[in-house]
């Protein structure tokens, strides 16, 4: 089982990588591309977006791009905007798009960030969250948190904590391990750790 769950990953690395070494344009296609201009405003040019509440997409993982369109579409997971938009594209059109932002790369700003936070999230981290959200966060099949915007991972957490988005596959447990750990002051510090790193 483990080893199965291995070879899928590393199957999966590997198309990335090729991903990344062809031109966008023949991969997604013109149509990613071009429907990706409409996104351009709020997350960026090519997904790398300038923040603070904004996510930046360049680099998503194409499944967890394609679940998260989804779950906005169906309003099952919480939102300002995204579920409006979401709504205006078909499932091809999202699929497009999550090939063309997956094989973008990815240009991390420099946020400002408390040290002494960020070095507790470390330890929280290492403990209960890298074995999903591999070196350190890095863009990966659970997400992207490792130089995410710090505003954007504080909604989403409070979405989390609250039940306002659905918690992904034993995530929940884990979260509540770091916050046993470290009191009110885990979930800043986490955040803080995610946001150091650029
Ligand atoms: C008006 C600003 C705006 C536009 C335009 C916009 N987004 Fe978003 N996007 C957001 C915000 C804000 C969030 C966080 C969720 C929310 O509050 O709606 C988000 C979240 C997301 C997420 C989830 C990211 C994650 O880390 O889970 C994806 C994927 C996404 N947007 C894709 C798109 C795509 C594709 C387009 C273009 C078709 C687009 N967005 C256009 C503002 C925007
Ligand atoms: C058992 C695996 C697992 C563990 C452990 C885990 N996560 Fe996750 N996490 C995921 C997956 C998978 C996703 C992708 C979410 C989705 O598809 O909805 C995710 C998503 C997230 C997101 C949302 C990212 C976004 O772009 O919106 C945040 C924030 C997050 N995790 C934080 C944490 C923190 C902090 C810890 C440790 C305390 C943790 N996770 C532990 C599996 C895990």
């Amino acid at each position: 089982m483990q080893r199965d769950d291995t070879m899928i990953k590393s199957v999966r690395y590997l198309l990335l990588a090729m991903l990344v070494l062809l031109p966008a344009t023949v991969l997604a296609g013109p149509s990613g591309q071009a429907l990706s201009f409409t996104c351009a405003g709020c997350h960026g040019t090519d997904g790398s977006s300038a923040g603070p509440s904004m996510p930046a997409i360049a680099g998503m993982d194409p499944e967890v791009f394609i679940d998260a369109m989804q779950d906005y579409k169906m309003d099952l997971r919480n939102a300002t905007i995204m579920n409006r938009i979401a709504k205006g594209y078909s499932d091809e059109q999202i699929k497009d798009m999550a090939w063309f932002f997956a094989s973008q790369r990815l240009y991390l700003k420099p946020q400002v960030f408390n040290a002494a936070l960020a070095a507790r999230g470390a330890e929280l981290h290492k403990k209960h969250c890298e074995k999903c959200h591999e070196n350190g966060g890095r863009a990966s099949d659970a997400g992207t948190l490792a130089g995410q915007w710090m505003p954007y991972l504080e909604y989403t957490m409070d979405d989390f904590l609250n039940g306002k988005r659905e918690w992904p596959r034993k995530m929940k447990r884990k979260v509540d391990a770091a916050i046993a750990d470290e009191g009110q002051e885990s979930i800043p510090a986490l955040i803080n750790y995610y946001g150091s790193q650029h």
